[in-house]
């Protein structure tokens, strides 16, 4: 059993005998879910007496059938969805027939809480989407079907609800079920059966309908009884994230945790990805006695016969099949905060039981639910998903969501409010941490810029195209060069010509343009250089983020403050002129925007200060940092 993606609360423990289904119901808030899980409760026989006399009460009272059973009273049990009409929060309920045993995640449909059918649909084999009758296909069933495709659920069910609204009328059902069709497949769901029916009336519910003898198919329940339960996770390789270290006297040092996945036995061969350390399972502890296996979703504690390093939040594996570690991934992101996803800002990444800080490299793309293509993006707000690239600042042990829900899956928390602020499915390791090691180096950058006589810093000039940059990161470098400074200017029409000449000017290529010009400008200043970049870098995430990989003091904004006018006016290149006769797209100023820095280390007005004045401030702004003269450390390598 895969532990949910976000639920501090784990759904019920599957049961031995029966086999079990996982299911998660999703709909609109109007398309009748709590009533149909109502009555397929009531239907299959699963309430108590006590239970079926305060429905009919409640019914009388609160209910919304005119007295008569108002099904939906027996799932909207939180007493604020009452109040507000919606439901809050995911509620496992369980019942059973007598071919099989159910859990149904019921998930609010409001748009604001993807989080909850996160939740649900994570550990799900399948989903009932329902939909009204009246409405069709709504972008919310398109979002809901997406969502449960993402995460992994290959089987649903097309529930065309009301279909008492519209006289069981097929043709209703059959426009329906050919919308959805093509969209589902694309999504990953690979078995849909649509269902025409009625929760409030019972209709194709638990048995076939006399209204609907146009339907060949199942009922909805006959269905669920039948369908393929979800893959068994003890098949999958084992997993086993550790919870804590369990040392209560000076003999014993046992491992707890519960088996994400697979099976593991005394004598087997394991390994801790991190490390690449191995030893051999001695034991398999548990309140009631050692075992001679563990499945997945068992919690035990595991010992070994040799004393190798393992901590809380390391993964256990089998040697022949352990996973993969990586400090760079690319994830889809379904993303929940308030604020959007920022390019550079540090989160928490949570991964099973291993917690480290990330940022977000880049955003890949951002995917249209409703034509399922996706674009290059600069923010990810609520409720978008999308793809990014994530640096991490230790590696983590992982799979790839596809091939494994419990250790694919992770969250991002806001390290401020503590919130979470995404859903993360690992689609890939960009990077392999293995055998990647930082080399220390004797020769470091104190000693090169000693031997310059100076400390290295990055002027970064950003501003419209012809506002100016280039002419004054000229004048700049001219004069620190006749100073005797070690310098070098990266200009961005130049690095275009070499070593971005394969990017364009989309969004997604601008972001790759300023992450690789702000790495060669850090290898620069390793080398003890002062460095001129000279980019428009319109985005301020970008440039932020460019900031993050320098020491603080090191980097220098300098805003080349040119208005659109005037730089138009200007047009020394004759490129606005053909922007604006659309000869050339996204063209900074005219389609594509420029976000001026909120509080540059430097601010050049070109219209009220001339370039030599601008070279005066800049070069007075680096004396005052004490950039032009050697660091404080001396030479202090041996040779
Ligand atoms: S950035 O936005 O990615 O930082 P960069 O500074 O590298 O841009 O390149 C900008 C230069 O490319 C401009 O000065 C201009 O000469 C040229 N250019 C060509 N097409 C465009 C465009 N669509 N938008 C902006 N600049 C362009």
């Amino acid at each position: 059993m895969a532990p949910d993606l976000l639920a501090e609360r784990s759904a019920p423990p599957a049961q031995a005998e029966k086999s079990l289904l996982r299911f998660i119901t999703c709909g609109s808030v109007d398309d009748g879910k709590s009533t149909l899980i109502g009555r397929l409760l009531y239907d299959s026989r699963q309430l108590l007496a006590d239970q079926v006399a305060a429905l009919e009460a409640e019914s009388r009272t609160v209910g919304a059938q005119g007295g008569a059973l108002d099904f939906a009273l027996l799932v909207d049990g939180l007493s604020a969805e009452r109040e507000q009409g919606i439901t809050i929060d995911v509620a496992y309920r369980f019942f059973e027939t007598e071919q099989r045993k159910f859990i149904v995640a019921d998930t609010p449909g409001h748009e604001q809480y993807t989080r909850n059918m996160v939740t649900g649909a994570s550990t799900a084999d399948l989903a009932v989407i329902l939909v009204d009758a009246r409405k069709g296909v709504l972008t919310q069933t398109r979002r809901h079907a997406y969502l449960v495709g993402l995460l992994g659920v290959r089987q649903a069910v097309l529930a065309v609800n009301k279909m008492d609204l519209v006289g069981f009328d097929p043709a209703v059902f059959e426009a329906i079920r050919a919308a959805f069709a093509p969209f589902a497949a694309e999504v990953g769901l690979t078995e849909v059966q649509a269902i025409p029916l009625s929760g409030l009336a019972g209709d194709n519910v638990t048995a076939p309908s006399p209204r609907t003898p146009w339907y060949e198919g199942p009922a909805l329940l006959p269905y669920l009884e039948r369908v393929k339960a979800g893959r068994d996770p003890t098949a999958l390789p084992f997993r086993f994230p550790v919870q804590w270290v369990n040392r209560p006297d000076d003999g014993f040092r046992g491992f707890a945790g519960q088996v994400a996945s697979g099976r593991v036995q005394p004598g087997d061969r394991i390994r801790v990805p991190r490390s690449g350390q191995e030893s051999t399972v001695a034991r398999i502890v548990t309140y009631d006695g050692d075992l001679a296996q563990a499945v997945a979703g068992q919690s035990v504690t595991l010992t070994l016969s040799d004393e190798i390093d393992v901590s809380r939040g390391d993964m256990l594996a089998l040697a022949a099949s352990a996973p993969e570690t990586a400090d760079q991934l690319e994830a889809t992101l379904i993303w929940m905060g308030e604020q959007p996803l920022a390019i550079g800002r540090s989160y928490w990444l949570k991964l099973g039981t291993k917690t480290v800080s990330a940022q977000a490299r880049a955003i890949t793309a951002r995917v249209n639910v409703n034509t399922l293509e996706a674009h290059a993006a600069e923010r990810l707000a609520m409720n978008e998903i999308g793809r990014a690239e994530l640096v991490l600042d230790q590696p983590v042990a992982f799979d790839a969501y596809a091939d494994n829900r419990a250790t694919g899956g992770f969250i991002l928390i806001d390290r401020l409010s503590n919130a979470t602020v995404a859903a993360g499915l690992v689609r890939q390791a960009l990077r392999r941490a293995d055998n990647i090691h930082w080399q220390a180096l004797d020769v470091d950058r104190a000693a090169r810029s000693t031997l310059k006589g100076q400390s290295p810093a990055v002027l970064w000039f950003t501003g419209l195209s012809g506002a100016g940059k280039s002419t004054i990161a000229n004048l700049v470098e001219k004069r620190l060069h006749g100073m005797g400074r070690h310098t070098y200017l990266l200009d961005g029409d130049n690095v275009r010509h070499g070593l971005n000449k394969d990017l364009g000017f989309s969004d997604a290529d601008r972001a790759e343009n300023i992450r690789r010009v702000a790495e060669v400008a850090r290898l620069m200043a390793d080398a003890g250089l002062i460095v001129l970049v000279s980019f428009i870098s319109p985005f301020r995430a970008q440039r932020q983020a460019a900031r993050a990989r320098f020491e603080p003091g090191d980097f220098l904004e300098v805003f080349v403050d040119t208005p659109l006018e005037e730089a138009e006016r200007r047009d020394s290149k004759g490129l606005y002129a053909k922007a604006r006769a659309g000869e050339i797209r996204d063209f900074t100023g005219i389609d594509s925007p420029y976000e001026p820095p909120l509080a540059p280390e430097i601010h050049v007005p070109t219209l009220s200060l001339a370039p030599e004045a601008a070279v005066e401030q800049i070069v007075a702004e680096l004396e005052l940092r004490g950039k032009l003269r050697a660091p404080d450390r001396g030479l202090d390598y041996t040779i």
